[in-house]
């Protein structure tokens, strides 16, 4: 049992992506694809990619200048920020600190956590039980991944999937009532050999040999990833509502990990959600890892589809192999 001094939810979110946008059609002079193979298999048309001077963290401030503006909250009243990423500036320091930096928010612990694509909503998690618990008060979550710099462009099974971006919440107190109301975060470690990234670390560094084998890029068995995901991402979902005493009926917006329509659609059918409950952008940026499910967070606010107390799901599944899902009801 958690001990909860207060509710605790998203006062405001932003994104940011690169201007650069590389379309199917631009893939099809790169690899051996289709703009038809790319749409049918997956529903992607384009997706951003970073500029060569531009790395994660630049995205990452970018994106919580706009979700301060949001809150109304200055970056010196942030006493945490939490940045979850698999594509750091730099192994050390963290991306958080160098997110602080960039905000002059020099009141704020940092630390990145790496949870794949789930990472944003394990931030959140970490971030709303921080201010539950009243030892913080003002916490940025920020989701933010560039792949393009660790996807290998000559290998046609990954590299038109992916894209670059960052989406952030400031999470503060909020009235009773509102707020995150359940979570439900998990991972299956045994199944990580899936989706991995092999050499660039303690086990394998850098080497002549691992640059020669293409070791420093993302190396994925796509269709049991794709199982996987179809199968947990309705699990989770049910899990949290459960959690709060609700049914799939009382969600009013999903905002699914955008990695794939058909992964979005098997879910919604596991779910029995009308279309019109389903946010997608995933034709728009591609799978922006950990950034993906904040970008589509604030989309759906900005464009009018999340109203005060509405009931919102998001869910993610990722490296690790990871998931995660929340419900919040929206609003301060
Ligand atoms: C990657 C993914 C789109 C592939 O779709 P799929 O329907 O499983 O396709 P397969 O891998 O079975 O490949 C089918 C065929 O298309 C080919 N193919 C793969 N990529 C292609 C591309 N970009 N263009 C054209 N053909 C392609 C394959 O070589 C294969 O050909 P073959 O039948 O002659 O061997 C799908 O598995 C997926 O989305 N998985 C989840 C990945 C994911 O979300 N990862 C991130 C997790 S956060």
């Amino acid at each position: 049992m958690t001990r909860k001094l207060r509710a605790a939810g998203i006062w405001g979110t932003g994104l940011a992506v690169p201007e650069r946008v590389l379309t199917n059609a631009d893939l099809e002079k790169m690899v051996d694809t289709s703009d038809e193979w790319i749409t049918t298999r997956t529903g992607i048309k384009e997706r951003r990619i970073a500029a060569d001077d531009e790395a994660t963290s630049d995205l990452a401030a970018a994106a919580a200048r706009h979700a301060l503006t949001e809150a109304g909250v200055r970056a010196e009243e942030l006493d945490l920020i939490i940045v979850a990423t698999v594509t750091p500036d730099v192994s050390f320091p963290a991306t958080a600190c160098l997110v602080q930096m960039k905000l002059g928010a020099a009141n704020a612990a940092t630390f990145d956590l790496s949870a794949g694509c789930s990472g944003f909503v394990y931030a959140l998690d970490m971030a709303v039980r921080a201010v539950e618990s009243g030892a913080y008060n003002r916490v940025l979550a920020v989701g933010a991944d560039i792949l393009s710099r660790i996807t290998d462009w000559t290998d046609r099974s990954t590299c038109v999937l992916f894209g670059d971006g960052a989406g952030s919440a400031v999470v503060g107190p909020v009235s009773e009532g509102r707020g995150l109301l359940a979570t439900d975060l998990g991972a299956e470690g045994a199944s990580g050999h899936l989706l991995t990234l092999p050499a660039g670390g303690s086990r394998k560094p850098a080497s002549a040999e691992t640059i020669q084998s293409r070791e420093h890029f993302i190396l994925m068995q796509g269709n049991e990833v794709f199982k996987f995901a179809v199968r947990i991402m309705g699990e989770t979902t049910q899990t949290s509502l459960k959690k709060c005493g609700m049914g799939p009926d009382d969600i009013d917006v999903f905002v699914p990990h955008q990695a794939n329509i058909r992964i979005i659609e098997a879910a919604r059918k596991r779910l029995g959600l009308p279309e019109e409950k389903v946010f997608i952008n995933v034709q728009s940026y591609g799978n922006t890892s950990a950034a993906s499910i904040p970008i589509a967070l604030d989309e759906a606010f900005r464009s009018g589809k999340i109203k005060d107390d509405d009931i919102v799901a998001l869910v993610g599944f990722g490296a690790g192999l990871t998931w995660a899902s929340a419900i919040l009801r929206w609003g301060r």
